[in-house]
């Protein structure tokens, strides 16, 4: 049976005799395929398995963006009990940053560049809650949407960077049968931008197959990248990147591992995706 517990002090109670090892599955709730796909991964990996729902404040650097960020506590709760989820942690705001809170977590150039420089603030907001939620759950391990890839970057430097004992567990991206990766911000979409959004897809798989067939040049690749999305009039682009896979510097030449990666604004809702280039070997 599902619990869902609100505070700090129920949830260490109910994790004290829970069966290790534990898998922790963090989100801010508004459960789709690619959430599934995480308990699954956590449900056959681990005895226990904890889920979070909490729409995080901190990390949304437009306060309407917070506001209008799509909830339904029901529903996702019914989805993580279907899953087989043992706990559901749903606390209100000051559980989580209980009263006198003042720390931030900020991870370093990792967390600048793309995401970073479109979004200041949106890492520090998701690596303070994250280090919350490892130090509360203390889970030996958490599951995250590659989907999000440098938000999974940041996860893992700061928990090797401050020693925590949780190893970072990346899942594939979930996609719709027309390419489009699931995202809580889909539904925000018009038909008409529902129906273009997976040009992101299209843009993506274009560079990735000419990297394949042998191109190295990172300015190619971006070229390549931006003509696909030109051509959709309702797609606009903030950002196209061929970065390092480990340090997002930007790439002229891709001599290693490489990620593809670009946001997209349809009207007033921004889509990201990307593709990890794994160089072999
Ligand atoms: O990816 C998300 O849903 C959030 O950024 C996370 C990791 C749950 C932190 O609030």
């Amino acid at each position: 049976m599902t619990r869902v517990l609100r505070s700090r002090a129920e949830l260490r109670a109910a994790l004290a005799d829970a069966p290790r090892p534990l898998g922790l599955v963090p989100t801010m709730g508004w459960l789709h395929e690619g959430h599934r796909s995480l308990f699954k991964r956590a449900r056959a990996q681990n005895p226990s398995v904890v889920a979070s729902i909490f729409v995080n404040p901190r990390q949304f650097n437009v306060a309407a963006d917070f506001t209008k960020y799509p909830r339904n506590e029901a529903r996702d709760v019914s989805i993580c009990a279907a899953e087989g989820v043992d706990i559901v942690w749903a606390p209100p705001v000051d559980e989580v940053y209980v009263p006198g809170f003042d720390t931030t977590v900020t991870v370093g150039a990792i967390s600048r560049p793309l995401e970073g420089a479109a979004r200041p603030g949106h890492f520090d907001g998701v690596a303070t809650v994250v280090a919350i939620l490892f130090g509360l759950v203390g889970a030996e391990r958490a599951y995250f949407g590659q989907k999000d890839a440098q938000q999974v970057m940041v996860i893992r430097r700061m928990a090797r960077d401050l020693a925590l004992p949780t190893e970072v567990i990346a899942c594939p991206t979930v996609r719709e049968p027309d390419g489009l990766a699931l995202s809580s911000r889909n539904v925000h979409l018009a038909p008409a931008e529902r129906a273009a959004a997976p040009v992101l897809h299209r843009a993506l798989l274009e560079a990735s197959g000419l990297w394949r067939s042998g191109e190295r040049s990172g300015e190619v690749l971006r070229q390549t990248m931006r003509s696909v999305l030109a051509a959709e009039p309702l797609a606009v682009p903030e950002y196209v990147s061929v970065a390092d896979a480990l340090t997002l510097a930007e790439l002229d030449r891709i001599d290693a591992s490489a990620l593809l990666s670009l946001a997209v604004r349809f009207g007033s809702t921004r889509l990201i995706d990307n593709e990890l280039l794994e160089a072999p070997g």
